[in-house]
Order: structure tokens, then sequence, then C-alpha cells
């Protein structure tokens, strides 16, 4: 049975964009079998695409020293309907900043934590204009956490 990785993302930028692009290309490469790659953004996000993902990527702007608002309302809407139901799930996480990712990341951490997510891969935190070896991390990320729900 193929197995679905969700990536739940705010992508306000080229920049974001040229990152959430290298993420999608490691999540879908050839070499992994057996993995649906569902993308939503965070503002339309639900419990169920939530529920419904066997493995998570989130990727996030940092914004005044804390995840995107849009990052946040995704979990502010499903957090306690994917309580206990999600724990297990592996995730990674990619942001973008400029001036310290370091809230962004912490707000990340706490959250799934607390929904007993598993941390898959270290985070990949960017600033500035993306260059090809941060590139190469995302796609990496993306492979990553994919590859950790192949059968
Ligand atoms: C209101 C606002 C707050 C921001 N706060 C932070 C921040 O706390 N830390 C940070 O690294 N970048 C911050 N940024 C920069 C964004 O992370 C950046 O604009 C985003 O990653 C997109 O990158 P780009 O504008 O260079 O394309 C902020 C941007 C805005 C608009």
């Amino acid at each position: 049975m193929s197995k679905t990785l969700l990536v739940v993302h705010h992508t306000p930028s080229p920049f974001c964009q040229a990152m959430f692009e290298a993420v999608l290309a490691g999540a879908t490469d050839p070499q992994i079998e057996g993995v649906e790659v569902v993308r939503r953004a965070a503002l339309e996000v639900s419990a169920s695409d939530m529920l419904a993902a066997d493995g998570y990527v989130l990727g996030t702007p940092a914004n005044l020293g804390y995840i995107s608002g849009a990052l946040k309302h995704a979990f502010d809407v499903c957090y306690y309907p994917i309580l206990d139901s999600t724990r297990g799930r592996p995730y990674g996480l990619y942001l973008h900043g400029n001036e310290g990712t370091e809230g962004a990341e912490r707000a990340v951490q706490s959250i799934t934590t607390g929904l007993g997510w598993v941390k898959a891969a270290d985070y990949v935190a960017i600033s500035g204009k993306p260059g090809k070896p941060d590139l190469e991390a995302c796609w990496e990320l993306g492979a990553t956490v994919a590859a950790q729900l192949m059968g």
C-alpha cells in the first residue's frame, strides 16, 4: 500500500519557492517508490489532510521571530483534531529567513514534540538567496523524509 508524504508550506517569495521545489524534487525522486507526495498551502491544509498523511515536511519563512502566521494557522486549526492520531510519524522542516530563524525552529520543535512527531532529518534553515548547496540540502530533506515512508 502506498504511503503519503504531505508537504505543508507557506511560500510567499521566489526564494521560498525555490526551496519548496527542491524539496518536492527530492521527495519525488524516481528511486523513491510507493510514496505519494501531496502538497498543501498552510492556509488551506485541513485536519483530514494531516490525518491522511504518513509523514510531513513543513516549510515556512521565519517571521517576527516565529513561524509564519500561515503555518501557525495550520496548527491552530489542526493541532487538537490530529493530536494522538499522528504520534510517531516522521517530519522534516525547511525555513527561510533573513534575520535569524531560531525562534521558528524552537516553535516547530515545541509543536511537533506536543504532537509526538519524530524529526526525520536535520532542519534546513537558509538565509538570503539559496545557493546550490542550500537547494541540495532541501532536496535531501525531501528525499530523506520520503525514503523513511518506503515499505
Ligand atoms: C513581517 C516580517 C517579519 C520577518 N521576520 C523575520 C524574522 O524574525 N527572522 C528572519 O530571519 N526573517 C524575517 N523576515 C524575513 C522573511 O523570513 C523573508 O522575507 C522570507 O523568508 C522570504 O524571503 P525573501 O523576502 O528574501 O524572499 C521577516 C519578514 C517579514 C515580512
